[in-house]
């Protein structure tokens, strides 16, 4: 039994020493992964004194999910991250059950304060519940606020629940104010995003509900966010259990949406006008934003899924892992998504092939890889090719494929051939916008970490694959003539 008060120091020191045995080649190049033990969803994600930091879901002490503590990360670039030691760990009453995840605002005084999640297990006074805590501290080093909780259950109105009360998103209106949106999952509407106020970041008031599953967004709403982006406003959520949706491009179960809508500051009323997965891959869930000191929101996301994680080798000391972080941006009413420019800092090996004429099955010198950046601009406009395929990670056994219905405007990811050995999804189809004669695809491949962006980024598909990777080959079928651009470039630190 581990006593409270040192639970912190014991899992910096336990990390401090385990993570020594774990090589930098055991790791992805970009993708970040926690310090050793378990990693889930990005927290407190934010610039501060001059750096980016992360926070995320941690259980050090093994490859499985436990009592959770807030891991640490920092960067200047947002592609190469170090670690800092463990923020938090579950030592006090109000969190003893877990730290889950939060966010991060600086405050005025130039600290850094957390808000999080705390678990309060069930005592003979009441069931388990989760409740909005604080610590305060200056980057490293967070005192939990004497006020604990900061943020009960109590505070919102009959009908929802205490239990499912989480994963608060902090943030500085334009008038100074404290803002906060939680989840939470209401008796009749479900899922749902609650939204808070407060005048100094510990006493709040509840405002209202920005929007809710009315029985057709999942059960429960984890890990919203709320921002403003290109004249209109995103509410993030990854909702729990939602059934399909082919024409919207959800899959069942698990999935992570954007509502896209009017917000008005005054009232606080946020209008729906539209909704779309963030990502339509496999790997892909609780996506967190900040914004850059240039003015780009971006987002990263824990880049696994909670159904198939579980019965995933542990290959590693270490378990779960980052997406990209991805700008976004919106484009004809949708919200898109790129690579953040950073990536190309680490760039290197170039290969570009302009215009390459292919029928039938092709592969270029210099193009392969399993750390590369590659763009390839189909110009379908009068091709006669209609299905187009890329392979990558490909060997004599093994290969990913993308393909490329050009008729339907439909492209699919499918890992079918990766080395998996599991009966879980492999294939997933996303829509293509073939209308101005182009279609783009640009694969960030990083070991076994696959992340497709198609057209503008209207479409990602996030994916892990089992190959092995000395699996190196890309290779390219046209069914018809079709012109092709390719740019390839090799990611290195
Ligand atoms: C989402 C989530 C959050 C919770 C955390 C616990 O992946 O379930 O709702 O705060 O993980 O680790």
């Amino acid at each position: 039994m581990r006593c409270k008060e040192t639970l912190l120091a014991e899992s910096r020191a336990y990390e401090r020493a385990l993570s020594a045995f774990i090589p930098e080649s055991d790791r992805p190049l970009v993708h970040l992964t926690p310090m050793v033990g378990w990693m889930n969803d990005p927290n407190g994600f934010c610039h501060y004194n001059g750096e980016y930091h992360l926070f995320y879901q941690y259980y050090p002490y093994d490859t499985v999910w436990g009592p959770m503590h807030w891991g640490h990360a920092v960067s200047r670039d947002l592609v190469r991250w170090e670690y800092r030691p463990a923020a938090l760990a579950p030592d006090t009453a109000a969190d003893e059950g877990g730290c889950f995840s939060g966010s991060a605002v600086p405050l005025d005084d130039g600290r850094l304060m957390l808000v999080y999640t705390g678990v309060q297990k069930e005592n003979a006074e009441h069931p388990e519940r989760q409740a909005q805590c604080v610590a305060i501290g200056d980057g490293t080093d967070f005192v939990k606020s004497e006020k604990k909780p900061v943020m009960p259950a109590a505070l919102l109105p009959a009908g929802y629940s205490a239990r499912d009360f989480r994963d608060p998103k902090i943030w500085r209106g334009a008038d100074g104010r404290f803002y906060c949106v939680a989840g939470n999952r209401h008796e009749t509407r479900q899922g749902a995003a609650v939204l808070f106020e407060s005048e100094n970041g510990l006493d709040w008031r509840f405002i209202g509900e920005l929007d809710a599953s009315r029985g057709e967004v999942g059960r429960m709403w984890e890990c919203p966010d709320f921002f403003a982006l290109d004249g209109t406003h995103v509410l993030l959520v990854s909702p729990q259990e939602m059934e399909g949706d082919a024409a919207l491009g959800f899959h069942p179960g698990n999935n992570t949406a954007a509502v896209i809508g009017d917000y008005d500051e005054t009232t606080h009323a946020f209008t729906r006008r539209a909704l779309q997965p963030v990502d339509e891959g496999f790997e892909f869930y609780a996506p967190q934003t900040t914004l850059t000191p240039d003015g780009r929101r971006v987002m990263i996301a824990w880049m696994e899924d909670w159904e198939t994680q579980a019965g995933k080798a542990r290959t590693h000391k270490w378990f779960g892992r980052m997406t990209l972080p991805r700008e976004l941006f919106m484009k004809d009413g949708r919200l898109c998504q790129r690579p953040v420019r950073e990536i190309e800092t680490l760039r290197s090996d170039s290969v570009s092939v302009q215009g390459a004429l292919i029928d039938g099955d092709a592969a270029f010198r210099g193009v392969q890889g399993r750390a590369i950046d590659l763009t390839a601009t189909l110009h379908i406009g009068n091709a006669a090719c209609r299905r187009f395929e890329m392979r990558f990670a490909e060997d004599e056994r093994h290969y990913t494929l993308v393909r490329c219905d050009l008729e339907r405007g439909a492209v699919t990811f499918d890992r079918s051939m990766s080395g998996s050995r599991r009966n879980i999804p492999h294939t997933r189809t996303v829509k293509a916008d073939c209308a101005d004669g182009r279609l783009t695809l640009r694969l960030i491949l990083d070991g076994d970490s696959a992340e497709l962006f198609v057209g503008s980024g209207e479409h990602t598909v996030s994916a892990l694959i089992d190959t092995p990777l000395t699996a190196e080959g890309i290779s390219f079928h046209a069914d018809g003539a079709i012109h092709v651009d390719i740019e390839k470039h090799a990611l290195k630190k």
